[in-house]
Order: structure tokens, then sequence, then C-alpha cells
């Protein structure tokens, strides 16, 4: 199991030394949120944030766009230093062609989904996909309560995979905590994000080892 901190509750003005901490309490994934205010209603930062931390970090960079038009920012992103590059099937008519491009530039390609889209969208690409992200919040913000219906669709995806004898990873995303995260383990998710169950602690480091240690049970 994978730990993915979303540097969105960070603290912004000392971004690398939260980056820093998270690497040494022993995160895998570094949760990128990039938002423009028009997928969703809020906004954070853009590729630039990913030239900025690569050298920082040795984390992998996991870049969760939500945006519309997301071909746009998939270029930028791959030169600096993107590693996962997930996309909305909710943003894009093409979602085929923007996950082969993810692919043809050399870095892992996700598809992400929202709460109140089924899983039955993504049957064409998950043999293409490196990792599905289910989101268990409607997107925009940190710190909203975990919807339990994400559970059935990680299930869902578990079974698909191992009927297809595919490899994706399934993430998930969105009030991610103590109560849910053995929740999520349970039902199968291979990658845990949290952002405010982390970056909102006293100790982020003791919020790391404590869904490291649910995953062990
Ligand atoms: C929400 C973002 C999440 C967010 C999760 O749209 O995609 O990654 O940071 O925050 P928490 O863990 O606080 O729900
Ligand atoms: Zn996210």
């Amino acid at each position: 199991m994978k730990i993915a901190p979303s540097i969105l509750s960070a603290d912004f003005a000392n971004l690398q030394a939260d980056v820093k901490k998270v690497e040494q309490a022993g995160a895998n994934y570094l949760h990128i949120d990039i938002m423009d205010g028009h997928f969703v209603d809020n906004l954070t930062f853009g590729p630039l944030i990913v030239k900025a931390l690569r050298p920082k970090s040795n984390l992998v960079f996991d870049c969760h766009l939500m945006v519309s038009e997301p071909e746009k920012y998939l270029v930028d992103l791959a030169e600096y230093g993107a590693d996962i590059i997930g996309v909305h099937v909710e943003a894009t008519k093409h979602i085929h062609r923007v996950l082969s491009k993810i692919k043809a530039l050399h870095k892992k390609c996700e598809v992400v989904v929202n709460p109140g889209t089924p899983i039955t969208t993504l049957i064409e690409v998950l043999p293409l996909v490196d990792q599905v992200l289910v989101m268990s919040v409607d997107p925009g913000f940190g710190g909203q309560a975990f919807l339990d219906t994400s559970l059935k669709k990680v299930e869902q995806l578990v079974k698909f995979r191992q009927a297809h004898n595919l490899a994706f990873e399934i993430e998930i995303d969105g009030g991610i905590n103590e109560i849910t995260a053995p929740k999520a383990l349970q039902a199968g998710v291979d990658v845990l994000v949290a952002g405010s169950y982390i970056f909102g602690a006293k100790d982020p480091k003791r919020s790391i080892v404590t869904l490291k240690n649910y995953a062990n049970r």
C-alpha cells in the first residue's frame, strides 16, 4: 500500500519543508492537485509547481488534473517531471486520446472518476491505464467528508482487474482518515491520498505511520 500526501493542505509558504517532512516520514507519492477554477470551483497552481518541486524531492509526483482541456498541460507536466498524470473522464470528450498522449510522453497514465460517474464509463480505457483514481468526495476542496459509495466502485475495479488480468493500481482521494482508511483498504485500494489528515495534523509523520499500520493488519 502506498501513501500519497496531497499538498493542497500543505503550508504553501513553506512547501519545500512540508514536502521534505512527508518524504522523510515514508510517503510514497506526492499528490499534486492542479485546479483551474473551471472544471472545479477552486484554483490552485499549474505545471510550474512541478518544475519548482522536482529538484527538491525524490517522491513520485502524482498529478491530479482537475482542469478543462487537460491535453493543454500534458507536455509541460511531462517535461517538468511529473511521474503519473491523472485526467478526469468527465473533463474531456476524448479520454482515450488524452491517456494515449500521456503514455506517448512515457509517463504513467491515470483515469479519474467523480462520485457521480459510474465505473462503466471507464471500461474501454481500463486496459490502457496504469492507475485509476476513485474520487471519494466531489473534487475541488480538501477537508470534505468521505462518500461510502466510492467503496463499491473500488470493489468493482478490483473484480474487473482480476477478471481481465490487468495490473492497474487503484487510488482513492478525499476524506481519508483513520476511520475511512481501513474501509478503503478493505475494499482493495492500493494508494491512499490524504490531505488534511496528514498536513492538517500536528505531527504529519504520525498520520502517515498510522495509515501504513492499517495496511499491515
Ligand atoms: C480534492 C483533492 C484532494 C484533496 C483531498 O479535490 O483532489 O486531493 O487534497 O483532501 P482531504 O484528504 O483533506 O479530503
Ligand atoms: Zn486529488
